[in-house]
Order: C-alpha cells, then structure tokens, then sequence
C-alpha cells in the first residue's frame, strides 16, 4: 500500500501523524510512503530524517492525496482538502465528524473509507487513540497550573512543592479517569497535596491504591467542590461524561470564594468546560482573570509539546496503521473489532450510529460493507 502523510495545515498543530521511525516500519513491511515536505518540521523531524527511514518527499498535499491509497492525518481533513479525496481511499485520521457537519457530508461525497481515530475502541471501553492526548493533557495541566501560580504570571507565588519549613500548594483535581490521574501524579511527585475527585467508587478505589499518600481520594458533589476550592491553589478540570457537555461543576458564586491568584485549568474545555466562567483560549493567548483567578482554557493542549505528543500518538496509531496497510481496510476490520469501531463513513454510507443521528442522515452498518 502507499500511505501518504500530509503536513497538517490547522492552526498551531505542530504534531505530524507519523516518525520517521513509524515509516521504517512500513518500508519494512513492504508499503511506500509519501511525505509532504516540511510534514515533520513541527515535531523536530526533518525531511532528511524521513528520506533515510524511506520515504519519498513531495511538494503538495495534492501530490499526497493522488498518489496515497491511505492518507493518514493528525488533525481531520479541512475545506481546501475535501476535493483531494479520491473515491476509495483510506483517510485515517481524528476526525469528530459528530461536531462538524460540513466535513461529514464533504466525507460521505468523497465515497473514501473514512476511519476515525477517536472512536476506535477496546473491549474494556478505553479509546487507546485518546488515551495519549489526555495522558499528555493531564500531565501539562500540572506544569501550566505551577507556571501561572508564579507572581510575573498572575498567580499567588506560590511554589507547588513548598520547601522544607513552608507548606505546599493545595491541588484539587476534579475527575479521575485519563487527565485527572496523570495530573494528581505528577502533582504529587512534585510534593503538592493533592485531593482527586471522582463520582465512580470502583475508580477511586483503584486510584486510593495507586497513588501516592499526598493524594487524598474523595466523592465528588458540589458540596465537597464547593469546600475544596477555597483551599485551593490550584484546580484541574478533567471531567468527561461520554457523549455530553461536560457539567459545570465549580460556578461562578464558588469562583468568588477562591484565593486571589490561584488558578484554574480547564481540561475539559473542548468538551465545552467544567468551570462556569471557562472559555476557550489558545496557546499564544492561554489565561483571562475572573475575580482574581487565573483562567487556563486551551482546547489543544498537547499541541504545544509537539514532539512528545507527535510521539504518544504514533505510538498508539502504528500498530493499526500496519494492520490497515497490511490487510486493506476490510480485512483489518473483520479481523480486528476495534478498527472495526474506527469506520465513520465509508463508500458514501455513515457507518457510525452517533454521526448519523447527529445530522438525521441515514446509518449503514458498517458489517454490511464488509462482503
Ligand atoms: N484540552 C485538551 O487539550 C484536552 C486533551 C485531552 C483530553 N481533554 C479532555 O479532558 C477531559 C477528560 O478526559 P479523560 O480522557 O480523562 O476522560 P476519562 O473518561 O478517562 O475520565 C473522565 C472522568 O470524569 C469522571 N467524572 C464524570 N463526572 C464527574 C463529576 N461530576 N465529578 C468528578 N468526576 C466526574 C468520570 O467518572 C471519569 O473517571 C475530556 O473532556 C477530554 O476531552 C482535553
């Protein structure tokens, strides 16, 4: 098979959808693959470094999209890309079609076999193409929230780990799945006191036994929030309910509660945000101040670690690039359940059930494709 990889041309995406290292093992396994020029340059990865793993560098997209049978993507496909799809080829790639009508119904007239990443899954439920996005997501929450508590930054002066004979920062971290575990751990290896809250007991059973003893695990309701925030140095949005806005958990009359200073990451922004006064911002403009409080509202967090995101992702996206690229699209799904759950739009049909619904557009199963 030919896999193209596009340089992704969304603003501020600097990540790339495969490594050099990725592409030594495609060579290897008997595929080519096209790189955009430049495709890398974002991550720290030169053209050089993808010639010498085997691949062919080109000047356009366009070069990209005629010569790929699968063009993989960070980001999904935008308006000057939609004509480049060919009919029968593979895109893989985030795609969020359920939010963006436009690229839906540009996807269903390119007839191509349209895979999401977003929506492959396991039998245990996890998303293992999300799963490294909030892995990095949770882990950077931590370090944006110890950055904005410094004076020149707005925050309190406040040092997250304390010093011998001076108390550490309180951390409130709301929600415990992905983002809010990997946030409490690197807030506790950093010293702060931690409470992580969470409305499943199973997973804060789980989370009691891992963490560390500076992590205090707690049921979250609005009145443990509304006493934990006025402790707080610093508070972690990280909720997620599957398939909804995420519930406005700390409001505005609690904001007024809080310390001068401190300060809020909202995780959960691109789920519309779990904090009343939450707002999107972005990386060259990342904080607003309400009542005193520092405000940290990007929706792409990880694009601004590119290098280790574009890593976390490739990781995570290779082996089923491969099994794609080694078995074509339909033998990779009917021997592989999860890539299966991956189909969006395939041939002109909405495979996908929360697609279809969401646009009143009709569902094809997408078994019924499969023969
Ligand atoms: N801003 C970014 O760049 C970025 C990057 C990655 C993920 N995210 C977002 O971060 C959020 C969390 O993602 P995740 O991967 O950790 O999801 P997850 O499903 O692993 O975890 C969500 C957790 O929230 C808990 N929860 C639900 N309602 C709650 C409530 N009222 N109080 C406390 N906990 C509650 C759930 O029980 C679950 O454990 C999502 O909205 C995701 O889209 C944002």
């Amino acid at each position: 098979m030919i896999i193209g990889i596009p340089r992704e041309i969304k603003a501020e995406e600097n990540r790339v959808c495969m490594t050099p290292a990725g592409v030594e093992v495609m060579v290897k396994n008997g595929h080519e693959v096209l790189v955009e020029k430049s495709a890398g340059a974002g991550s720290g990865f030169t053209d050089d470094a993808y010639t010498r793993s085997g691949a062919k560098i080109v000047d356009t997209p366009k070069q990209i999209y005629a010569g790929a049978d699968m063009v993989m993507h960070v980001k999904e496909p935008l308006p000057p890309e939609y004509d480049l799809i060919r009919e029968g080829q593979i895109v893989f790639t985030y795609l969020h079609l359920a939010a963006d009508e436009p690229q839906t119904r540009a996807l269903i007239k390119s007839k191509a076999v349209c895979i999401a990443y977003e929506t492959i899954q396991k039998a245990d439920g996890s998303l293992p193409l999300l799963t490294p996005m909030s892995e990095v997501a949770g882990r950077m929450a931590i370090q944006e929230g110890a950055k904005f508590l410094e004076m020149a930054q707005g925050g309190r002066g406040i040092l997250l780990g304390g010093v011998p004979g001076v108390e550490p920062a309180t951390v409130v971290v709301i929600g415990g799945g992905v983002v809010g575990f990997n946030a409490a751990k690197m807030a506790c290896g950093l010293g702060a006191k931690v409470y992580l809250l969470d409305m499943n007991l199973d997973r804060l059973r789980y989370l009691s036994d891992v963490m560390p003893a500076n992590c205090f695990t707690l049921m979250s309701s609005p009145a443990t929030i509304r006493t934990l925030v006025k402790k707080a140095d610093v508070v972690i949005g990280a909720v997620l309910i599957p398939g909804a806005k995420a519930p406005r958990l700390v409001t505005r009359d609690m904001l007024k509660t809080m310390k001068k200073g401190s300060v809020l990451v909202d995780v959960a922004i691109d789920q519309g945000g779990c904090f009343e006064t939450s707002k999107a911002t972005t990386h060259g403009d990342p904080t607003f101040v309400i009542d005193g409080v520092v405000h940290y509202c990007v929706a792409n967090m990880p694009g601004a670690v590119a290098k280790t995101s574009t890593l976390a992702l490739t990781n995570a996206t290779l082996p089923y690039a491969l099994q794609i690229a080694n078995q074509g699209w339909k033998g990779a799904m009917q021997a592989n359940e999860e890539i299966k759950l991956g189909a969006n739009v395939i041939n002109g049909k909405v495979t996908y059930k929360a697609v279809a619904e969401a646009f009143g557009l009709v569902y094809t199963p997408v078994g019924k494709l499969l023969n």
